[in-house]
């Protein structure tokens, strides 16, 4: 990918700038919790978009992406926003920069990467932390800290994407550590790494090529229904609910808001249940509480399809010890656990049921847990 890009640049601009990459990430558990002030647990993964960069000397950023081979130009203003989406990503990055009182000034960029698109990796906000790492390292003597720059890639989706996005994507991306978890409590925003090696077990993801359009957002309007309540139960965030409280103001809100907070209020223990159970390495209880996730995904949160639920099925049938849907749903992946002796059966019998099932193919992308965003030299 390095050639290709440098071979790129070389050609389009005619010299050469500094590297860098930012990776997609996994989600062990702790879905949708991000955003109501609880916790989750990513790790950034070996799969990255990575860019060659030089300032230009202008006040003009030209853009050209191998992926989806085209180019943009746009200067530097808010109103100088590109049409294409793919530019309005880079855009969001250098305005959410300036807005904090960073620099930027023109520079030419190719990019490309790896992370499947609308697999629910997080190839946004790998694109968002990589740039906004590099600006920090091009213009900024990296003075902005790593928290910042994983706020304005979210920023960026707010802003200039339409995503009311939480801050685990690109919190994962900037601060991935390779062979760790990472353990965020979104409310205090600190953290832990959690070395991540479960013996005799592997993680995979399995692709179910399905990217359902998200019609009326309904991303947004997941966040939309836990801040209702939480307004109702007079909090700031999910992150203070319980049951209890929960189910003291059942009758005043809808059956719908009802079953999303409480999907959020159970997944929250579960996380910090997992990071117990880890510690313990008791990878039975990881398993037990990733296929309580995807039920809540699925059947109270209603962000899963009939496809994923399909894979899950197949999981459970295999003996597989933990499966669920991962990352924001509609479509994408689940993330599997399994014993290393029913890894090769599982993955067959994934296939060949899927295929049988919807005529193609699902894609298996083994985890590595890799680097977050970084200057490749
Ligand atoms: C998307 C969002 C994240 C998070 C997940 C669901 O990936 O970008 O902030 O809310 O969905 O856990």
């Amino acid at each position: 990918m390095q050639t290709k890009i440098s071979n790129e640049f070389k050609n389009r601009f005619g010299s050469e700038g500094t590297f860098y990459a930012s990776a997609g990430r996994i989600n062990l558990i702790g879905e949708h919790t991000d955003y109501n002030g609880g916790f989750v647990f990513p790790g950034a993964i070996d799969k990255v978009i990575m860019a060659e960069i030089r300032p230009n000397g202008t006040d003009k950023v030209r853009l050209f992406s191998i992926d989806i081979n085209e180019t943009a130009e746009f200067g530097l203003e808010e109103a100088d926003a590109p049409k294409a989406q793919w530019a309005r990503y880079i855009f969001g990055v250098c305005r959410e920069t300036i807005k904090r009182g960073g620099v930027v000034k023109g520079f030419d960029a190719v990019f490309a990467g790896n992370v499947p698109l609308g697999a629910g990796l997080s190839s946004s906000a790998a694109l968002e932390s990589c740039f906004a790492f590099a600006l920090n390292d091009l213009f900024n003597g990296n003075t902005i800290d790593k928290f910042e720059l994983a706020r304005i890639g979210q920023s960026t989706e707010h802003n200039y994407c339409g995503v009311n996005c939480g801050i685990m994507d690109q919190f994962a991306s900037v601060f991935g550590k390779k062979g760790n978890l990472m353990r965020l409590d979104c409310r205090s925003m600190e953290y832990e790494y959690f070395p991540f090696d479960p013996k005799g077990y592997t993680l995979v993801l399995i692709d179910s090529v399905v990217k359902h359009e998200l019609v009326d957002s309904p991303y947004n309007k997941r966040r939309e229904s836990c801040e209702r309540v939480a307004r109702r139960l007079g909090i700031e965030t999910l992150r203070d609910a319980t049951m209890e409280s929960l189910n003291a103001i059942k009758g005043d809100i809808t059956a719908e808001d009802y079953f999303r907070a409480k999907f959020v209020i159970e997944e929250k223990e579960r996380v910090l249940a997992v990071c117990d159970a880890l510690e313990r390495g008791d990878y039975d209880t990881v398993g037990r509480k990733m296929y309580e996730t995807h039920d809540g995904l699925s059947k109270d949160y209603e962000v899963s399809c009939e496809e994923l639920d399909f894979l899950n099925d197949v999981a459970r049938q295999c003996g597989v010890t933990g499966s669920r849907i991962m990352g924001g749903g509609f479509g994408g992946c689940t993330i599997n656990l399994v014993k290393d002796e029913l890894y090769d059966n599982f993955i067959a019998t994934a296939r060949e049921r899927f295929n049988t099932r919807y005529g193609h193919e699902p894609k298996i992308y083994p985890v590595v847990i890799s680097d977050g965003a970084r200057r490749v030299e």
